[in-house]
């Protein structure tokens, strides 16, 4: 109890301290932490999550406005790239982190990643690169969680992955979705980004999970820029209809699980569970729009972990990351065709966002891909000993019951899309012959990467942990 009672005072006077030296709208930084076996506690209680400790060196604290500045996204920046050098800034490359929530992880990664494609030569310039990180805070992340004297926004554990709601500040409401949108329409702004002439939405595990739904359920607002998702292993998808692949991939049969179609593996009561988007289009006009959209596809071919917490619904679209992929691979084939504006790149990697972003396809697809500048590069899928993860083609299946229901008011057509067709990861249109050998580019350039030394800190801050204040 002492300890506890210590520590929330520690906490509050470096709490103090981050705020008593924010006299400057951007000098208010504070960086959170967090200790595992700390967490693990008072996970139990209800508790747990980042404590605040300094900034690290070379980030800044850039809040994204939601809502007109009613609220914010708490977000992390480069020091070096100031307000007065948002003018410079032809791209925004803003990386979304996994479950545990560690932005400025993610960002140190994507500039790493940054690093290593100007090294590689790409025609990237660096100065013309905005990184931004964000923050979807949770009520496990006390003390910050639950003040009166901010306006960032909290959501209930991992609900930020699939479109609820914030639960902080109180009565705000705004579902996770929605701040995307403010996000895509911050940096069309004009009047702030005068240059930038393309938007990466990147993002790995979780964060790809819910990048991914959006991109299939998202408004996007109207902006210049072009817009572009990386979804790098997510731990599941949101499938469009209600077939699932059977008999590869090590999908677990459709019998097996009563739940394989509800959101957010599915649509299947989709209208339950947001307040975004309802009433959501119907699924013609949701697979429409979809294949409009520039979505990039990153599965490491080592990752075969099945993911922390994944229910059934999960392993009905495949036992792991990388069979989840190449599934909703061949899936979106046997729905009508892998959309010409989506890409697929098999990596040499395992569950590790810093190895998908900085991969030669990582580096293209963050720095790079653009319609607009005539920079777009094929799917990477090389035939090679992992990623031939089925053989054969992939059936799908659904079945009668509720689970296979769509939303309300859908113009769902079962004869069109119950027909049992036949895809595999090897014959997308797109990812063969023409594909090129992009591992040949920059591949070379990998191993001599390393961390900037004022980002190193960052590394090096993400080890501090709280334990000495929890062990008093
Ligand atoms: C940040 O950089 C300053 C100046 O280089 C240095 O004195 C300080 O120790 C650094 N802080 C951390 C936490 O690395
Ligand atoms: C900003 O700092 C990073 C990390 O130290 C460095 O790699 C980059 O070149 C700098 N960018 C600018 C625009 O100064
Ligand atoms: C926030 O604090 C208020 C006042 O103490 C409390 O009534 C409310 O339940 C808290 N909300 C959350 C989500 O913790
Ligand atoms: C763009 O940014 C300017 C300056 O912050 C602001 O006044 C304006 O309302 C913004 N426009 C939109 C559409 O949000
Ligand atoms: C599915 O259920 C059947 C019958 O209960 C069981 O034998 C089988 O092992 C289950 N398969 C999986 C992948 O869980
Ligand atoms: C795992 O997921 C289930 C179902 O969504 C949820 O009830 C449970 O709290 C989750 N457990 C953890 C540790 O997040
Ligand atoms: C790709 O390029 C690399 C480097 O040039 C080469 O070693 C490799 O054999 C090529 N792979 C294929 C499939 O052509």
């Amino acid at each position: 109890m002492f300890a506890r009672s210590l520590t929330a005072l520690l906490l509050l006077s470096s709490l103090l301290v981050a705020f008593a030296g924010s006299a400057s709208a951007h000098a208010s930084g504070v960086k959170v932490e967090r200790h595992a076996a700390r967490n693990a506690r008072l996970s139990k209680r209800g508790e747990g999550g980042w404590g605040l400790v300094e900034q690290a060196n070379g980030t800044r604290t850039s809040n994204i406005p939601v809502r007109g500045g009613q609220y914010e996204l708490y977000a992390w920046t480069r020091d070096n790239v100031t307000e007065d050098a948002y003018k410079n800034l032809k791209r925004i490359v803003f990386t979304t982190h996994g479950m545990g929530r560690d932005p400025w992880n993610y960002l140190l990664h994507t500039q790493i990643a940054l690093t290593a494609a100007v090294d590689a030569g790409l025609p990237v310039q660096d100065g013309e690169m905005g990184l931004w990180a964000p923050s979807y805070w949770n009520q496990m992340d006390d003390p910050v969680a639950n003040r009166t004297d901010t306006n960032w926004l909290f959501w209930y554990r991992n609900e930020w992955e699939d479109g609820h709601n914030s639960i902080l500040p109180e009565g705000s409401s705004v579902s996770s979705f929605e701040v995307l949108d403010n996000v895509l329409a911050y940096f069309g702004n004009r009047t702030i980004f005068p240059n930038v002439d393309s938007i990466v939405l990147a993002s790995h595990s979780m964060g790809a999970q819910m990048m991914q739904r959006y991109a299939l359920l998202g408004n996007m607002p109207d902006i210049e820029p072009e817009v572009h998702f990386v979804v790098g292993n997510p731990g599941a998808y949101l499938y469009i209809d209600d077939q699932r692949p059977v008999g590869a991939g090590g999908a677990m049969p459709l019998d097996n699980c009563s739940d394989w179609n509800a959101y957010k593996f599915g649509l299947n009561k989709v209208s339950d569970e947001l307040t975004y988007g309802v009433p959501i289009p119907n699924k013609d006009l949701l697979w429409q729009r979809y294949q409009q959209r520039n979505v990039h596809y990153m599965i490491g071919q080592l990752d075969d972990g099945r993911g922390a917490n994944i229910s059934c619904p999960a392993y009905v679209q495949g036992d792991a990351h990388r069979t989840r992929g190449a599934l909703f691979h061949a899936y979106l084939e046997h729905l009508g065709g892998f959309p010409a504006s989506h890409t697929l790149d098999y990596v040499d990697c395992t569950h590790d966002d810093q190895c998908v972003f900085s991969s030669p396809q990582g580096q293209q697809r963050l720095f790079l891909q653009s319609k607009k500048a005539g920079q777009d590069m094929p799917s990477y899928i090389p035939q090679g000993p992992y990623n031939n993860l089925f053989q054969g083609p992939v059936q799908f299946a659904t079945s009668d019951g509720e689970a296979s229901r769509m939303p309300d008011g859908t113009a769902f057509v079962p004869t069109s899309f119950r027909a049992t067709n036949s895809a595999s990861p090897g014959d997308s249109k797109g990812s063969t012959g023409s594909q090129g050998n992009a591992s040949g580019k920059s591949s070379g350039a990998l191993s001599s990467v390393s961390a900037d030394p004022f980002f190193s800190t960052m590394a090096a801050l993400a080890l501090v942990t709280l334990a000495s204040l929890t062990t008093l």
